[in-house]
């Protein structure tokens, strides 16, 4: 394999998180890292060994030797920096929701499609091996036709006026916070694994705390329990802390989930359940090698992740044997997989979710707004 080099833009939470993940590939090198503050970009460098930081991306576009870009941004940076990669012929992994708009997405898949570059939105939960296994039983027919879905996203990390991240201001996260940041895994990942689109949504949103008290310091994605609530500035919010949405599913299936940053001791349970004419599907994030079949007429089973028991296109997003756990890190590595024999070799197939699905997500998070707004249904 051709070494690549990639570079990474926002050296937070996903930059920890895709630095690890692109290195296990052994074949990608990370040349290039930049970050809002060229200290927090210099010190991400020096402690994971990058040879070059810098706080202006443009930079890192111009570097005709790199053949990727990671977008690790706060939502509303997606658009301009993505843009900005795909126009200097870099193909591009952007991190979810893809953009803050549907036109912005759609703009970004048109230039990613008419420069023929590899682009790919980091729906990485789809990427678990037993989730994987759900979409290869519905696509043998082994769940019958899908009649319902049903399920939740739910967190705690915002629990209390004084949690705070750039993700609580509709200006660096979009209109729609817990529907955008965890819902919009949860849509993804239940089509895909359905094979039904969306088709129509009733959607109920709550902001809890209509102010909340932001520290006068940054804060990082998940630290707001380490922080002593001393200096804080109260302000407005405008994005939801919980959501509830009943949705139509292609022309017959019925279904409904929440998604919430307020579920006190939830961490991070991305969780559904599937019926079908023929048997039901179960899966939580937070015992992900497990997945449940419930049957009508036989007693209900329990699968866990062992490649050697999966359906074999499930069993190519385990590569660990049965036993040894696969979590949330692997999923990354997972899409990177599948991303960069793209970019090796344009021949390679597209099993990675792309910008043609960040815009199918931006439509339905603007359905999903349209509906609470109006305080009625809407087509998709
Ligand atoms: N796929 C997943 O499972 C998953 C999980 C968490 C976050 N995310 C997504 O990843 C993105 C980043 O989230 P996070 O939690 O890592 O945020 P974060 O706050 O931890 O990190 C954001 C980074 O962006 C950098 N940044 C801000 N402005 C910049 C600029 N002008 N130029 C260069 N860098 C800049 C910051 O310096 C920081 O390093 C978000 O879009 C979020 O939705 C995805």
């Amino acid at each position: 394999m051709r070494r690549l080099k990639t570079a990474l833009i926002g050296t937070g939470f996903m930059g920890k998180v895709h630095t690890d993940a692109i290195r296990r590939l052994g074949y990608v090198d990370i040349v290039a890292v930049a970050a809002s503050t060229i200290g927090e970009a210099q010190a991400f460098a020096d402690s994971h060994g990058i040879p070059t930081a810098t706080d202006d991306a443009s930079t890192i576009f111009a570097d005709p030797s790199l053949d990727a870009v990671h977008i690790l941004t706060p939502n509303a940076l997606h658009f301009p920096m993505a843009k900005a990669a795909l126009l200097a012929g870099k193909n591009v992994i952007c991190e979810k929701p893809l953009t803050v708009t549907s036109a912005e997405a759609a703009e970004l898949l048109e230039i990613a499609e008419n420069k023929k570059l590899a682009h790919c939105v980091e729906h990485n939960l789809r990427c678990y091996p037993v989730v994987q296994h759900i979409r290869r039983m519905r696509e043998n027919g082994d769940l019958g036709d899908i009649l319902i879905v049903q399920g939740t996203y739910s967190q705690d990390w915002l629990l209390y006026d004084t949690d705070w991240n750039w993700r609580v201001e509709a200006s660096a996260n979009g209109a729609l916070r817990a529907m955008g940041d965890v819902g919009s895994h949860w849509m993804d990942t239940i089509q895909h694994l359905t094979g039904l689109p969306i088709t129509a949504v009733c959607a109920d949103l709550q902001t809890f705390h209509k102010t909340r008290k932001r520290p006068k310091g940054s804060v990082e994605t998940f630290s707001g329990k380490t922080l002593q609530p001393t200096d804080y500035t109260s302000v407005p919010v405008t994005t939801e802390d919980f959501g509830a949405v009943l949705v139509h599913l292609g022309d017959r299936a019925r279904g409904a989930f929440t998604v919430s940053q307020m579920s006190a001791g939830r961490k991070n349970n991305f969780a559904f359940e599937i019926f079908g004419s023929k048997c039901g599907v179960a899966w939580s994030q937070e015992r992900p090698d497990e997945l449940w079949i419930g049957h009508r007429n036989t007693p209900n089973q329990v699968i866990i992740k062992d490649p050697s028991l999966l359906d074999p296109r499930a069993a190519a997003y385990a590569d660990l044997p049965g036993g040894h756990g696969e979590g949330y890190d692997d999923t990354h590595k997972q899409v990177f997989k599948r991303f960069y024999a793209r970019v090796a070799d344009p021949s390679a197939p597209v099993d990675y979710p792309t910008f043609a699905d960040g815009l199918l997500g931006m439509r339905l998070l603007e359905k999903v707004l349209e509906s609470a707004t109006s305080r009625s249904w809407v087509n998709v």
